[in-house]
């Protein structure tokens, strides 16, 4: 195959009732492509739509020229792995055996967890500075530990793209770096929605935003976050400057609202 969608994720003017109104976006193999946008913009319906666990209305999604849609749902799951923004409750499993799920797309459905199945898991644990929890029950896990446990779970899953929902959700800052560090060095095609500006900026390559269900603007952080685009998307005045030791831009608030809000779509 030819063309932009040949390799890589491609989506094409995927939309969902009126939650999402035609996003395209494109990220290159090995890319890390973020999704930044307010409250209800869409990000969690758009990844959702990726994942798989909420119908495309409109458009569809290429993976190295391969609609998702379809693709089986088990098919789907060996091809892409997930970081929810809300997770299912926390199963009555140990965090080893939590992860270790992670390896079912790739398995029969009687097939038990293996000698090996079970040594991923350990590493994925081992990577996400939880390799001491291994042998713990999942809900006596605090909150930021859940949220790495289930990115300990999308690793083993050995995916070609991850769908991130937050990741940093719940992480001190630490273990946010950590999270988005190791996303990085995996190499694997990554979409994820952040809140955090600073953080997009020094992790993603590229920069999507989503307003009211439509993605407005794309491009590198130095081409996206700049102060006009982070008033007219969130209201808020900023000053974007370039980190003094990275030279990565870097975004800082100033605490009062701008006069009259929201003002334009870019
Ligand atoms: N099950 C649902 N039924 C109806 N509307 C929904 C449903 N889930 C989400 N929405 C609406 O769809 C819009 C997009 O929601 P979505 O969760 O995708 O936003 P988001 O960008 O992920 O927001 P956040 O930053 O708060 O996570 C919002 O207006 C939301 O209220
Ligand atoms: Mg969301």
């Amino acid at each position: 195959m030819t063309g932009p969608s040949a390799t890589g994720l491609s989506i094409e003017g995927l939309g969902h009732a009126d939650r999402l109104r035609g996003a395209h976006l494109t990220a290159r193999p090995g890319e890390t492509v973020g999704l930044i946008g307010p409250n209800g913009s869409g990000k969690t319906t758009l990844l959702r739509c990726v994942y798989g666990t909420l119908p495309a209305t409109s458009g569809r999604i290429l993976l190295d020229g391969t609609d998702l849609a379809r693709l089986a749902p088990r098919d789907r799951a060996r091809r892409v792995a997930t970081v929810p923004q809300d997770p299912d409750p926390d199963p009555d499993l140990t965090v080893r055996e939590l992860v270790a799920l992670g390896r079912s797309p790739h398995k029969r459905f009687w097939e038990g967890d293996t000698a090996e199945d079970l040594a991923r898991a350990d590493a994925a644990l081992d990577r996400v500075g939880l390799g001491g929890l291994a042998d713990r029950l999942c809900p006596t896990l605090s909150g930021g530990e859940r949220r790495r446990a289930l990115v300990a779970r999308a690793l083993v899953q050995g995916p070609e793209l991850l769908v991130l929902d937050e990741p940093t959700n719940h992480l001190d800052i630490r273990h946010q770096l950590d999270v988005l560090a190791l996303v990085r060095t995996l190499g694997t095609t990554s979409l994820l929605a952040l809140h955090d500006l600073n953080l997009a900026a020094a992790f993603c390559d590229r920069i999507y935003v989503l307003e009211a269900g439509r993605v407005v603007t794309g491009g590198t952080p130095a081409e996206v976050l700049t102060p006009a685009l982070i008033s007219a998307v969130y209201g808020v005045d900023a000053e974007v400057a370039p980190h003094p030791r990275t030279g990565v831009p870097t975004v800082l608030y100033l605490p009062s609202p701008v006069p009259g809000q929201k003002t334009s779509t870019m």
